[in-house]
Parts: structure tokens; sequence; C-alpha cells
């Protein structure tokens, strides 16, 4: 058994990365390990946890497991969790209760749990004490050591962790069952450093590391020949991409060489205030395939609670920020995450970010109560304001966003936007939908053979989140 270790998790180094190319290997017994047993993945969480179940499907196809999306015929049922917020907490919690009685009846089931919550301390203490029927626990920093967990899971049909608390290191050459054949996630680095004060993502990713250059390049090219059309790079800052290595290449170089790839379409997350640079502005205003999207989290707009919250920026620098971007990407998109409820913040604080809100009039964003999570210094700070207080402030700010969000949507009709189809609607199998360069959702009507392909769209009907346009030739 390896346990996370908070204190661990906090800790930085000035060790160096390593980056491991030949780690990924399987013996014959682990490749016929799945032969006639089929598994089951939920995921929650970010892009991030998505692309990791991707690499995790790889993986298990390897060992020779067959993916079901029915959770009754499955031999291995997996969970790969998010620590952000306590909400999925208990959601998964709830899940692995009902999970129980499955596992009484059919007991050759392996029930694991994996990805951020299973950094967290808290959550191996509540499964060792109430949940310790489950198989196996495993960690963000030992995906490619499945294979091995497994196959000693299997063997000794006891509850087996193996979770690190380390810095990280890097992992090449890990496969990836990608979800779309058109959209690829690209991670470009891993972890954070940053330590917002209220963040649970420095303790469970590890610290801040990029990917060396040519290997993301290569995946990228890769993904152009297997006829891909859009990749997003993936991290929690992008634009530090590089700051850790010591070659001197940073966001703004690796974006013109993604570019250069002749991928059709860019795109990338999360973007912090802190580090984005003119260089990076230049880049994306000269390379038509870089879209025109900034997804830049303010968190708040009063310069107070940004402060407790260690943004390291004031809302005046996040409106400068947001000018410049604005002034000089042509219709550039800016998106946004805010926090409602950090301890004690007053009602004028709260003001400030409405204020700030109608002076950005955001494209789109996320918006979260706050939500205490251990270990983390916000956590430990006395809360005097009251959950109803920030419910009500929650709908406030939604009602704010959703006006500009509105004037936006309402701005795009009779325009016509290149869109890449993703498939076919949830509601409608007449209506087909993809994003716009902006990542506004857009349905029209079409048909199967669209699928993959980037169309003119001309949107007729605007509704908040969402467009109603048709096809255009052209
Ligand atoms: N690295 C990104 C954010 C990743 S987490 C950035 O810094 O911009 C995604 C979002 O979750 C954050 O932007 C924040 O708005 C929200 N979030 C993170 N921790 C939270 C917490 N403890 N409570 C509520 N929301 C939180
Ligand atoms: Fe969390 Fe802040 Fe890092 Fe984003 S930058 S992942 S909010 S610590
Ligand atoms: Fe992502 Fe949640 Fe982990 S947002 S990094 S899966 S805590």
């Amino acid at each position: 058994m390896k346990l996370p270790n908070l204190a661990n998790a906090r800790k930085r180094t000035k060790n160096p990365v390593e980056v491991i190319t030949d780690n990924y290997k399987l013996t014959n017994d682990m490749k016929k390990l799945g032969l006639n047993r089929a598994y089951y993945i939920k995921t929650y969480g970010c892009q991030m946890n998505e692309h990791d179940t991707e690499n995790i499907k790889a993986i298990l196809e390897d060992m020779s497991f067959t993916e079901t999306s029915k959770i009754e015929d499955a031999d291995l049922i997996l969970l790969n969790t998010c620590a952000i917020r306590e909400n999925v907490h208990y959601k998964v919690f709830g899940f692995l209760g009902q999970l129980k009685s499955l596992k009484q009846q059919k007991p050759h089931v392996i029930i694991g749990l994996c990805g951020c919550m299973a950094q967290e301390e808290v959550v191996i203490e509540e499964i060792l004490k109430k949940y310790s029927w489950l198989d196996i626990v495993f960690g963000t920093h030992n995906i490619h050591n499945l294979p091995n967990i497994l196959e000693r899971a299997l063997a000794k049909k006891e509850l087996e962790i193996e979770v690190f608390s380390n810095e990280g290191d890097i992992y090449e050459n890990i496969p990836a069952k990608r979800e779309s054949k058109y959209k690829a996630w690209v991670n470009i680095m891993y972890g954070c450093d940053k330590f917002c004060t209220y963040c649970i993502v420095p303790y469970t990713r590890g610290k801040q590391r990029s990917r060396l250059p040519e290997y993301i390049i290569n995946e990228v090219k890769e993904l152009v020949k297997e006829g891909y059309l859009e990749v997003t790079l993936l991290g929690q800052n992008v634009n530090a991409y590089g700051k850790d290595l010591d070659i001197n290449y940073n966001m703004a170089n690796l974006l013109e060489d993604v570019a250069k790839t002749g991928i059709k379409i860019v795109r990338f997350l999360t973007s912090h205030p802190w580090d984005f640079t003119d260089d990076m502005i230049e880049v994306i205003k000269n390379n038509s395939n870089i879209m025109p999207h900034i997804h830049l989290p303010l968190q708040s707009g009063s310069d107070k609670i940004l402060k407790l919250m260690g943004r390291r920026y004031t809302k005046e620098d996040y409106i400068k920020l947001y000018n410049k971007l604005k002034e000089n990407i042509p219709n550039c998109a800016i998106t946004t995450d805010i926090i409602v409820g950090f301890p004690n913040e007053s009602d004028e604080e709260f003001e400030d970010t409405l204020t700030l809100v109608d002076e950005a009039k955001f494209e789109a964003a996320f918006t979260f109560i706050y939500s205490p999570r251990k270990g983390t210094p916000a956590a430990k700070l006395e809360d005097h304001i009251g959950k109803e207080t920030k419910s009500t402030r929650f709908q406030a700010l939604v009602k704010r966003l959703e006006k500009h969000i509105e004037a936006h949507s309402d701005a795009m009709v009779g325009q016509v936007f290149d869109v890449l189809v993703d498939g076919v609607s949830k509601n409608d199998p007449n209506m087909y939908s993809g994003y716009t360069d902006e990542n506004k959702l857009v349905h029209f009507r079409g048909d199967e053979s669209l699928v993959g392909k980037i169309v003119k769209v001309k949107v007729h009907e605007s509704h908040t989140y969402s467009m109603i346009g048709e096809l255009v030739n052209g």
C-alpha cells in the first residue's frame, strides 16, 4: 500500500523532472489479463481527467479488456474522479455506495477509484474506513502503472492502494484511445505551482512540468496524419509553458510551432492572467488556425479577495490584459471562471465582481460557489458568510453573466461562421452541432456525412448558450 501524503504533495524542490519514455511495457500475461473481461469507466472533472481516461482506456485495451457502456456488463468498474469541489466527493461516494451491492452479488467485479480524489488523504481515510471492499485505488502519477496494479489486485484479491504524493515526472509514449476522430486533447504540461489558496490541484497533480516541445509537436503531427482537424493544448496554466524547461522556448514558440503543423484548429486551455505575454498575442493574431478564444479565469473582481486567493493580479491588471486581447486579436472571445463566496467575501466585494462582469461582458463563464478543500490555506479561514447569502449571490452573478452572453449570442444572428461538425444533436436526430471559432455551440439541420468536416453555418436564431443556424455553401 502506498498512501497519499499532503505534506509531501505540497513540497516543491529544484530536483529535475525526469522524462520517462520507455516505462510502458506489458508482459504477455498482462496483455491477456483482460480477455473476456469488459470495463466501464466514468469520468468526473476537467479536460485533463478526460484525457487521462483516454490513456486508461488504451492501456486497458492493450490488456485485452473491451469497453462497455453498461455497468451491469462490466468486470472492471473505474471512477476517474475530481477533487476541485466537494460536490463530486459526495457524488462519487454515493455511487460507490450503490456499487457495494453489485460487488456483493458479483464478487469477481473489480471496482477502482483513480484521479484527483485518490490523491486526497481524507478520501483514502474514508475508503479505508467504510469502503475497504474496493479493489484498487491509484492516483494521477501512476496511470502508466495500471497493468501492474491490476495484476497485483487480481492476484491478492484485497484492496490495492498505490498513490504517490510526489512532484511527478513526465511519462511519454503512453497510448490514448481518443473519444473523437477529429478533435484531440494534447497535454502540454502537467501540475501547477501557483498554489491559489482555495485550490487543491497543486496537491493532486504535482509540480508544474512542461513536456518537451518535440514530443508535443510530434504528437500533433501524428494527429494531422490520422485526419484530426482540431487540437486543444491542455495545462493548468498554459501561458507558463516552458518556464520550467532549461531551454529558451515558451508558449508563444509552442503555439507557433503547433500552428505550423498544418492542423486546422488550435485551441488552448487554461490561461492564467498572470503569464500572458505580448508574444503570445502576436502569434495568436498572426496564425489564422489559432482560435480567437481565450479562457481567462477571473475568480473575483475584488482586489482584496484576489489577494486572499493568491491570484497575483488586481482587477486593473485583469482589465488591462482583457483590453489588450480584445484590441489586438480580431473577434477575440474571452470566457472566464468565477468563484462566489470565498470566505468572508462582503457584499461590496461581491458587487466588485458584478461591476467587472459588466465591464468585461464575457462571452461565456463557469461559475462556482466556493468549496473548502482540506489541506489548502483558505480551508483554514473561519467563514462568516451563510450558505443562503452565497446562493443568492450565485444566482445574481449567473443572471448578470447571462445578460451579456445573450447580447453576444443575439449579435451572431445573420452572420456566417465556420463550424467543425461534432455529430448529431442530443435532442433532435435531424440536427447536427459543432462549435464556432469563438467556441459558441451551433445547431443546424444536416446529415451524417458532415461529421468531422468544417462547414459554414448562417445563424438565424439565438439562445443564451447555443445558436440555431443553417448550412450555407462556400
Ligand atoms: N488552472 C485554472 C483553473 C483550474 S480549476 C486557473 O487557474 O485558471 C477550474 C476552476 O475551478 C477554477 O478556475 C475555479 O474557478 C474553480 N475552483 C477551483 N477551486 C475551487 C474551490 N475550492 N471552490 C470553488 N471553485 C473552485
Ligand atoms: Fe488551481 Fe490556481 Fe493552479 Fe489554477 S492556477 S490550478 S486555480 S492553483
Ligand atoms: Fe481536473 Fe478536478 Fe483534478 S478539475 S485537475 S480533475 S481536481
